[in-house]
């Protein structure tokens, strides 16, 4: 433990915060706190009408930006949504799929989950899949089976190569938002769960490399020990990503 073997991914998640000119300021603020940290990816993934000025401002930067959702449809008659030929024009790199407050307020589906994955990946982004057990998941002793099955429907038909643009983002629903996060062995023991997952599917060499990110909670003050966890290899930050200095202390602490 403590060894950051292998890539490490630290996204921001502002979810529905930050006008464009509140963006700017932000990114200014986390950027002048994380240059010259170059051992892991930096994502921030923003509001979709955040995206150009962000994404011009980090232009060839290390922090990347990514977007909260993407339509699965190509283009067409569905009044409301992006799709991923949109966000990769406009400079995005990363995508956040299956957000639990997507699955629980906006109809989101284990199958919408894997339409979205796969436009996503065929456009060239890479996914951060979100998947997560509730409460109530957890006290029924059935958090294995329900991220277990997520996670391989959020798969279905990505191929070998597209897994290598995937990252799988471990979000216990009871710990988002709620200031209660999972134990450094809860939060392993979830993110092992999913990379058998991944093993069991495309094998142990791809599993190995595929980046676990925690999420729910996670803040300068527990990051490092979350992030020192074998399985975990990043973290999805909601609300200390909003914050330069905690989301700089959280970098920092991905790189110890
Ligand atoms: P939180 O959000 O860090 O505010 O708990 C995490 C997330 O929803 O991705």
């Amino acid at each position: 433990m403590g060894n950051r073997r292998k890539r490490t991914v630290i996204a921001g998640n502002w979810k529905m915060n930050m006008t464009p000119a509140q963006a700017k300021e932000l990114v200014s603020q986390i950027y002048s706190k994380v240059k010259g940290r170059k051992a892991c990816d930096i994502v921030v993934c923003v509001p979709f009408v955040d995206i150009p000025v962000v994404a011009s401002m980090v232009k060839g930067s290390i922090i990347k930006v990514g977007a909260q959702n993407v339509h699965y449809e190509k283009s067409g008659a569905f009044t409301g949504e992006i799709s991923a030929d949109m966000l990769k024009e406009c400079g995005v790199q990363y995508v956040i799929v299956g957000h639990s407050e997507r699955r629980q307020y906006f109809g989101e589906t284990d199958k919408t989950v894997n339409l979205r994955t796969l436009a996503a990946l065929e456009a060239g982004l890479r996914v951060i899949v979100c998947v997560g057990e509730t409460l109530a998941d957890r006290e029924s002793d059935i958090t294995r089976e329900v991220v277990a099955r997520q996670t391989k429907l959020a798969l279905e038909n990505v191929t070998a190569e597209q897994m290598k643009n995937v990252i799988i983002a471990y979000e216990p629903v009871w710990a988002i938002g709620t200031g209660k996060t999972a134990t450094n062995e809860q939060a392993n023991e979830v993110c092992g769960i999913i990379r058998q997952v991944v093993a069991d599917k495309y094998g142990k060499v791809l599993a190995k490399s595929t980046v676990i990110q925690y999420g729910g909670s996670m803040n300068a003050k527990n990051a490092e020990g979350l992030l020192s966890m074998n399985h975990i290899d990043g973290g999805l930050i909601g609300g200390a990503s909003l914050k330069p200095d905690d989301f700089a202390a959280i970098v920092l602490a991905a790189q110890e």
